[in-house]
């Protein structure tokens, strides 16, 4: 099957990563983007944690001002961007900076639109909708996981409609990414666990994606091998080289995916994660052991290199029992880390299966997976998972 007969791969986020750098660098780096005052978008949890504090410290240190908006809750609605657009106006705030997980960067991506085009988010859903270049935006993430802040974007949930909608355009990219693990060392375990898989599945999904290329493979690979490595031991004890390691995973399948799209359990999962409340992460670890095994005989060669990848040794074995391993040591994962197994325990009900497949058919994840999927299939992963 021929894809993508013409690819084209786009990065234009500056990353900078190190122990302590969102305290030394972000003032200079929001100032070097032309912010005169900076709009923080976080959460709660996040300013509890007493992460904000010295990121602002660094903005007043380069004489900056800046307004802090903390209302950003998990799967960010188009009232949390709305209000939060209406705050940076009062504010009268010029730039954007992101401190949190994929939540309070997508959330940031939206207002950071608002802020030039004007007008409620909902004006811009879709590809390419809005016409002036966003606000400048530096993200900060706090999770290991969406990949958000080189991604260009923003998913938000319409309460309404009970869907997860996306805002996107190249223009939407973070300027900058901070990747500093010392802001992921007070995470739960159960939090670094879930987004730690929400990055294999976007490493995964990518690295199987029928428009991928050697640019995509290259990170989508590396990033499973440092993930491999590192997650059990950033989940055991908040080690900070795996925290870190795992920020540069999480940040590599988001270059890749970006770039390739993703695959079934995505398709999936836009779709339930607009109709029940569920955490992204833990959702996509319940679902990759199966998506795995429905996908396996159309990539068994990829496969064994994902084995490979995640510390296997599968010189001894035919190719296809080298692939059935990457299945295998998946699964062994995410037992290892302690997450849910079944859709029924994170509050999925059976009988929205049939939405998810219908509208998951629509997903532009679909044509690039890997293996062609009927709506029938789609139903049958959904069920083993359930
Ligand atoms: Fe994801």
């Amino acid at each position: 099957m021929e894809l993508a007969k013409v690819s084209r791969f786009g990065m234009n986020t500056r990353i900078v990563s190190g122990p302590n750098v969102a305290e030394k660098v972000t003032g200079e780096e929001v100032a070097a983007l032309g912010g005169k005052k900076a709009f923080v978008v976080t959460d709660e949890g996040v300013v509890a944690a007493g992460l904000v504090q010295p990121i602002t410290d660094s903005l007043t240190g380069q004489g900056m001002e800046f307004a802090v908006y903390d209302g950003v809750q998990p799967n960010p609605t188009t009232e949390v961007v709305d209000a939060g657009y209406t705050k940076l106006r009062e504010a009268g705030c010029d730039s954007v900076v992101a401190i949190g997980g994929g939540s309070s960067i997508d959330a940031a991506k939206a207002i950071a639109v608002l802020v030039t085009n004007g007008g409620k988010i909902l004006d811009y859903e879709g590809l390419n909708k809005f016409t002036e270049l966003p606000a400048p935006l530096l993200a900060i993430p706090t999770t290991c996981g969406t990949g958000s802040e080189v991604t260009h974007g923003a998913v938000i949930s319409d309460k309404k409609r009970r869907i997860k909608t996306i805002v996107a355009g190249v223009a939407i990219r973070p300027k900058v990414a901070i990747l500093d693990p010392t802001l992921l060392v007070t995470l739960p375990s159960p939090i670094t666990a879930a987004t730690g898989l929400d990055a294999l599945t976007h490493a995964i999904e990518s690295y199987l994606s029928l428009a991928g290329t050697p640019l995509t493979d290259a990170l989508s690979l590396g990033a499973v091998e440092l993930i491999g490595q590192n997650l059990r031991r950033a989940v055991a004890n908040n080690d900070l080289d795996a925290l870190g390691d795992m920020l540069m995973a999480s940040t590599m399948a988001g270059m890749a995916f970006a770039n390739s799209r993703l695959g079934i359990i995505h398709a999936i999962t836009d779709i339930l994660g607009g109709m029940y409340d569920v955490p992204h992460g833990v959702a996509c670890a319940i679902l990759l052991p199966h998506a795995m095994r429905f996908n396996l005989i159309g990539a068994a060669g990829k496969f064994a290199r994902i084995a490979s990848a995640m510390g296997e040794i599968t010189e001894w074995l035919t190719p296809l029992e080298a692939a059935e391993m990457a299945v295998d040591t998946v699964a062994s994962l995410i037992y290892d880390l302690g997450l849910p197994t079944r859709l029924r325990d994170i509050g999925v009900e059976e009988d929205g299966f049939s939405t998810v497949v219908e509208s998951g058919m629509k997903s532009p994840h679909i044509p690039v997976n890997p293996r062609r999927p009927t709506p029938d299939d789609l139903m049958s992963v959904l069920r083993q998972a359930y």
